[in-house]
């Protein structure tokens, strides 16, 4: 059933729109695409448009999307909040060089909402926010050095890729984690200003920061690290880290551009994380580009105040563009302490079930997650580091047929990335996600179980 369901969906991509449009882009991308991102198994699903919790490709074909462009659109596609905003300002100017009252609006919202965010600064990504954060922490300490954790991503600024797509040598994994840069030709001295972690490493952590304490400006930490695993944080770890970095005047950046969405307060309230800094992106644009850097008043006084020049004088042409902060009001304005509970409810329904099947079948995975957050492991203990969640090539080749099958079914799940639900999603779209991995396991599972006998 599993090698047929693929062949069917090989011979119809033969004939697809997303593989002639791909066929074409390669004449002016290298790669084909502008965004490494992109899954091409072995071509991209070029969208046609989005509705609501689906995406409709130019095919024809309507898929329920867990991908929700890398959980940003907490809305789903096409939210009528967020697209009526936009269309009042565009006859009224995209951009000025002037400040606009949405800027002031959305970090009003914030900062209500958030208790670590005090004050706000708007960018325009995720990696421009973590930047920032990164450069405010520096400013604020005197100090040039950055801890984080291994394997997580923090977006492409230099010190905060170091480490983050390391994978274990021939003799297995270094015992000192080594920020390895992903991109070739980093200056060396990159990785001399980065000291990596192991989440959830309590000894690790109090050891690592303590040997470099005078030189570490801050720990860039995502409360629930998502390319990593979509690790848990244990209690003892979100401890250790706050005592450490207190003791030792080391700032904490908890980067929330993708985790925000796990709560109206934002995820670090939930681990009992009190950073220093939060940083911002994705679900606060409404499906516009955006970031945001917010933090203890004192700490973004770096950014300058009233009559003192600022240590870090940030700015950038399109940031608190009145596009994306009208849409990320509208947006956020709409995900009441009610939108997320009732997102909650649907994951924990969502993960509850797929641990039933793997119990029921005594099937080899595990799943992670939280709030509307998830993402199912080939590995029957759920991970607690990015060690843990690494896949082997036979594991890797399990979770590429897993979404191949996903698809089959008309459901986009993102391959070796967080999954999320989106509000317009209802019950139905939970079963049928459930359903599709039930059948995925029997297909996978059962032949094992009949060879083994
Ligand atoms: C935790 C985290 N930080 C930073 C980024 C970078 O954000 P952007 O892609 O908007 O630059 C991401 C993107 O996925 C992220 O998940």
């Amino acid at each position: 059933m599993l090698v047929q369901a693929t062949n069917r969906l090989r011979q119809a991509s033969a004939r697809s729109r997303s593989k002639h449009l791909f066929d074409r882009a390669k004449g002016v991308f290298t790669d084909g695409t502008t965004r490494a991102s992109v899954e091409r198994d072995p071509f991209p699903i070029y969208a046609q448009r989005g509705e609501g919790a689906y995406l409709v490709d130019v095919d024809g074909n309507r898929l329920l999307d867990l991908n929700n462009n890398f959980t940003t659109l907490i809305h789903g596609h096409g939210f009528a909040h967020v697209s009526e905003a936009v269309v009042d300002l565009l006859r009224l100017g995209t951009c000025f060089a002037n400040p606009t009252e949405h800027e002031i609006a959305l970090a009003e919202l914030l900062t209500a909402r958030i208790p670590a965010m005090e004050r706000v600064r708007f960018v325009n990504s995720g990696t421009e926010a973590v930047m920032f954060a990164i450069k405010a922490a520096r400013a604020f300490t005197a100090r040039p050095a950055i801890a984080r954790i291994e394997g997580a991503y923090h977006g492409a600024y230099d010190w905060a890729e170091a480490g983050q797509g390391v994978s274990p040598g021939k003799d297995g994994w270094d015992p000192i984690p080594i920020p390895t840069p992903t991109y070739r030709g980093t200056p060396s001295s990159v990785a001399d200003e980065v000291h990596l972690l192991r989440f959830n490493d309590v000894e690790g952590l109090e050891r690592r920061l303590s040997a470099a304490s005078d030189r570490i400006a801050c720990v860039l930490i995502d409360p629930m690290p998502s390319r990593a695993g979509l690790l848990h944080p244990e209690p003892t770890f979100i401890e250790a880290l706050s005592e450490t970095a207190h003791k030792y005047g080391i700032l904490i950046v908890a980067d929330e551009v993708l985790n925000l969405r796990q709560g109206y307060a934002g995820a670090s309230p939930r681990y009992g994380l009190k950073p220093d800094l939060v940083t911002a992106g994705k679900i606060i644009g409404g499906g516009f580009p955006i970031g945001a850097i917010g933090g203890r008043e004192e700490v973004m006084r770096v950014f300058g105040t009233e009559n003192a020049r600022p240590l870090l004088p940030q700015g950038g042409t399109f940031s608190a563009n009145p596009v994306s902060m009208a849409a990320g009001l509208a947006a956020m304005e709409a995900m009441t302490p009610d939108a997320f509970d009732r997102l909650e409810a649907m994951g924990e329904r969502l993960r509850a079930g797929l641990r039933a099947s793997i119990a029921s079948r005594d099937a080899r995975f595990s799943v992670t997650g939280a709030a509307s957050l998830f993402r199912i492991h080939p590995k029957r203990v759920a991970p607690l580091e990015y060690r843990d969640a690494h896949l082997s090539a036979e594991e890797a080749w399990i979770m590429r047929t897993m979404s191949r099958y996903f698809l089959e079914a008309g459901i986009l799940l993102p391959y070796g990335a967080a999954a999320c639900l989106s509000t317009p999603m209802v019950h139905s779209d939970i079963d049928r996600i459930l359903s599709a991995f039930d059948e995925f396991l029997e297909a996978k599972i059962g032949p094992e179980k009949e060879r083994a006998k």
